[in-house]
């Protein structure tokens, strides 16, 4: 049998192989929500215009509430060979209202159909991932009130570098997920123009109001041109592109995790809640949530990938190539989601070892550049001589297998004869870091109420996009 939505031309039915490479029911089923919801939006306009009657109209939308319910209550049976949602759900409402439902599809077509259902499912991921970054920023900068002061090891190169606050390295992240949000936003106010109404792709001569469906579904206004309309996936590809971002920085975050949970760090500690034990090493305690969120940022990152090589080939307008555009996105965002949710049980629940982190931070020589800027400041010698002095002292407590402060102030004068007992209080760990009160410097002065600046601007904007 020919497909009853559009084989009219066909004598007979597709091969198993065409229906099957050609099917996308087992993934846009998700879009039945949206699709329902448009449909409901064009027939409305239909009805509202004179193209079909206020009853049919009525009546198809009536009809498809029924399908929305059906589908909801997991009673609705999808089928291959109908090939989308679009097809499955006017194939149901058919049954529901009879001939009638061959109305619906007035001034539309699938291209403009599923370009419109795509919009409204993609804006919708962003406010629920927009949501739980801001979830994640409020854990992180709670966090960093708590650890406001106490000190650990700044890296550069993976080798200790200076002393910073461990509520400093959290607020890092909370600025880095603050840009991811700010892509999000952005992505999302491009992609708020509708598409439905351009039709296949010409637009179309019956009297529609597209201002009137762009209205009723959120959108700001209908797109322009009804070419771009069909062939337009940048809005999926710029919101890959923010979570690809965003997988990224949590990517990075959960590196350092799992560096942190080491023995060899001990920095600090997962709780139970995240954290894996060893079927056959009864001592481990494995991060495998932080390796997870490591590990799938690949697939977000795929997902894009993939997609921007479906597009960077496609002649306008719509191909059916362009039904790749779902799998990966759907995945990519329900992994950014995961990943999200876990970072945040992560961050909720950890608990930092002072001690270590402190003890860390001291090793290493890592206030060398405090005793630099002294003699810049008290001696008056320009930072690259002081620099090279220091160097020389460094090598000295090296050589001797000391820290700075262990290496005293007589060996220091030998190197440089003005050094005073004075430089001795810019050696500890904490007074580098309480002295480092530049603009967006890691002392506590300056970690304490960017973090409460943080905790109540993200509590008063609980808006989506906010
Ligand atoms: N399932 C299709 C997709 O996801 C819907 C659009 C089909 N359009 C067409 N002209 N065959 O892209």
């Amino acid at each position: 049998m020919s497909n009853r939505m559009w084989g009219g031309r066909f004598s007979s039915g597709p091969d198993e192989i065409m229906e099957e490479i050609n099917a996308s029911i087992g993934f846009d089923y998700r879009l039945a929500a949206q699709d329902i919801r448009a449909s409901k939006a064009h027939v409305s306009m239909l009805g509202h215009a004179g193209i079909v009657s206020a009853e049919i109209s009525e009546s198809i939308s009536t009809g498809l509430d029924q399908v929305l319910t059906e589908i909801e209550a997991g009673t609705f049976t999808f089928s291959r060979a109908l090939e989308d949602i679009h097809m499955n759900i006017e194939s149901r409402l058919a049954e529901i209202i009879g001939p009638d439902a061959g109305r619906l599809h007035t001034a539309r077509s699938r291209n403009d159909q599923v370009a419109v259902d795509f919009r409204l499912w993609v804006r919708d991921a962003i406010d629920q991932v927009d949501a739980q970054i801001r979830g994640l920023q409020l854990a992180l900068a709670e966090k960093a009130v708590t650890h406001a002061a106490s000190v650990m090891p700044g890296f550069t190169h993976m080798q200790s570098a200076q002393p910073v606050t461990f509520g400093h390295h959290l607020l890092a992240y909370v600025e880095m997920l603050a840009r991811d949000r700010g892509r999000f936003k952005d992505a999302r106010r491009r992609l708020n123009e509708c598409p439905l109404g351009a039709a296949a792709l010409a637009g179309t001569s019956f009297p529609i109001d597209r201002h009137r469906t762009a209205s009723e579904l959120g959108f700001d206004r209908p797109t322009a041109n009804s070419l771009d309309s069909v062939s337009d996936r940048d809005f999926v590809l710029e919101t890959l592109s923010a979570a690809s971002i965003c997988a990224v920085h949590l990517s990075r975050f959960a590196e350092e995790i799992v560096l942190w949970v080491t023995p060899q760090f001990g920095f600090v500690r997962l709780s139970d809640r995240f954290t894996t034990g060893s079927s056959i090493m009864p001592q481990k305690r494995n991060p495998d949530a932080a390796e997870l969120v490591r590990g799938k940022s690949g697939r977000v990152i795929g997902a894009l990938n993939a997609l921007m090589i479906v597009m960077k080939g496609l002649p306008l307008t719509y191909s059916k190539d362009m039904q790749e555009d779902k799998e990966g996105a759907f995945d990519a965002i329900q992994s950014l989601s995961l990943c999200l949710a876990a970072m945040t049980g992560m961050v909720r629940d950890m608990e930092a070892d002072e001690g270590k982190m402190r003890a860390s931070a001291g090793a290493a020589f890592s206030t060398a550049t405090d005793l630099a800027d002294w003699l810049v400041r008290v001696l008056g010698l320009p930072f690259r001589k002081a620099h090279h002095v220091t160097g020389s002292i460094v090598k000295a407590a090296s050589d001797a297998g000391c820290s700075l402060e262990e290496l005293g102030l007589a060996a220091m004068q030998a190197i440089e004869p003005r050094i005073t007992q004075e430089v001795m209080s810019v050696l500890g760990v904490e007074q580098s870091v309480n002295s480092r009160t530049s603009y967006g410097g890691t002392s506590p002065t300056n970690v304490v109420p960017r973090a409460q600046w943080w905790i109540s601007s993200l509590r008063a904007s609980d808006q989506p996009g906010g």
